[in-house]
């Protein structure tokens, strides 16, 4: 489908006052493989802002071809005039076509259709975090070899900008931290169950009718998403390559009415966050549930709204707000990395903005901290038996390990229980002392069943 209008662009005027026309008949040629909620989202963008996007990018995008599983399925955009096709390698091996925007999703045949398009010599825009997240490093080499460009801006926090942000707004940073909700899905159900005291299951199934979910969602409920996503932030923000394994994942399906209880009781909330940090000897990479308090700006980010606060020396702490998920606000980010890919089409392949932000032969070997290594607080909840002593048996444990007390909380028993809850916060300590506590404190008699434990971060503006 051609997204031109018949109405001519305004011309530019070069310095002699002659008038250079946008070059109408010479759209650039786009095919897009997956019609889904992304790819609908993307041609409904594309057609609405066509004059727009031709003005910014200096020539007109065309949607030629485009591949869907279910040709006859109705969709919420226009087709007409796109040559739709059901196989996706027909796309790629389009020789009018000079860009491939992939938006199928997953590893296979992902991957495969990517690399063909590199070795075509055509430049892609994805918005696939999980196959940037695991073969990105590999994506990105063939791509420098080709002179092509791998645009992944949608690959991450939806709508926002952040990638452009880390590596272009920021580049003249040493980056400390950054720390994220990047899953919308994740940030959707937190809310609806704390606001609307909701049902975890009923939430997930309308974060799925709303297209916001991944095509499995254990995806978003179990951190691989946002871990996704957090690897691609953290290679562009320390110059590191891409290592999706080394990430500590950890989703929310543990997470209890209860525990949300009490932590706004004690002033705080949770939120599923990504945290990548630059520390003494390495770098942190982790995805986990974790209290903040409830004044940072961050704690209030709520339903399917992504945010992402990013610490550079020079700048300080900056924060990036918007839609982490949905057709729209997606393909917004899809359509910006098409008019990057436009406006670049013509420069030295040598001087364009690097994949990962770093020049490829500078990446460094940071290693990436394993989780004991991490230092944070906690949050403690265990049920113990409400007689003398029980406190100072826990609190004893504690201190043996020098894990030193900020709050205690001990909560009326449950009706019918002989059990009482107990809430514990303590300082920053490494996760390795904290796990031996924890082991110890579960096999003391007066303490039933095991001890839930969350990470909790301040996020103070000196944190470093
Ligand atoms: N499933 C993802 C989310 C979609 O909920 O954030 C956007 O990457």
């Amino acid at each position: 489908m051609s997204v031109s209008s018949e109405k001519k662009l305004h011309g530019r005027r070069k310095s002699d006052g002659q008038d250079i026309s946008l070059d109408l008949a010479k759209p650039v040629s786009i095919g897009i493989l997956g019609l889904g909620t992304v790819g609908c989202g993307t041609v409904n963008v594309l057609a609405r802002n066509a004059e727009e996007i031709a003005r910014r990018a200096g020539r007109r995008i065309e949607i030629m071809q485009a591949s869907a599983r279910d040709l006859n399925k109705k969709r919420p955009c226009p087709t007409h005039g796109i040559k739709l096709v059901q196989d996706p390698w027909d796309v790629v091996r389009n020789p009018d076509i000079e860009v491939i925007v992939e938006l199928i999703g997953g590893t296979d045949p992902a991957r495969a259709l990517i690399r063909e398009a590199i070795a075509q010599r055509k430049h892609v825009v994805t918005a696939n975090k999980a196959l940037i997240a695991t073969h990105g490093n590999e994506i990105f080499a063939a791509a420098q070899k080709r002179g092509v460009m791998v645009a992944f801006e949608a690959a991450v926090a939806g709508g926002i900008p952040i990638i452009k942000a880390v590596r272009e707004g920021l580049t003249g940073n040493r980056i400390e931290w950054l720390a994220g909700i990047i899953n919308g899905t994740g940030n959707f159900i937190l809310t609806e169950m704390r606001e609307k005291g909701r049902d975890f299951d009923d939430v997930l199934a309308e974060a799925q009718r709303l297209g916001y979910a991944e095509a499995d969602p254990t995806f978003d409920i179990e951190g691989i998403d946002a871990a996704h996503k957090l690897t691609i932030l953290a290679a562009i923000a320390f110059g590191i390559p891409l290592q999706f394994d080394k990430a500590y994942v950890e989703g929310i399906s543990r997470i209890t009415r209860e525990d949300v209880m009490y932590a706004e009781e004690l002033g705080y909330c949770i939120k599923h966050l990504g945290i990548a940090r630059r520390v003494d000897g390495g770098v942190e990479l982790r995805v986990h549930p974790t209290l903040i308090p409830n004044r940072r700006i961050i704690a209030n980010v709520d339903g399917v709204m992504n945010a992402v606060l990013v610490k550079g020396d020079a700048v300080g702490p900056t924060l990036f707000y918007g839609a982490g998920a949905g057709a729209d606000p997606t393909a917004s980010a899809v359509v910006a990395d098409l008019v990057d890919v436009v406006r670049a089409l013509t420069t030295d392949p040598n001087n364009r903005v690097p994949h990962l932000a770093f020049q490829p032969d500078a990446l460094s070997d940071l290693p990436i901290l394993p989780m004991e290594q991490v230092e944070t607080s906690y949050y403690l909840r265990m049920r113990a038996d409400d007689r003398p002593g029980v406190l100072a048996d826990v609190t004893r444990i504690l201190g043996d390990l020098g894990i030193s007390i900020e709050a205690i909380l001990q909560k009326e028993p449950h009706e019918d229980e002989s059990v009482v809850p107990i809430i514990i916060l303590t300082h920053r300590i490494k996760e390795e002392y904290m796990n031996a506590a924890i082991a110890q404190i579960e096999t003391l008699d007066v303490i039933a069943g095991s001890v839930a434990r969350i990470r909790l971060e301040h996020l103070r503006r000196d944190w470093i």
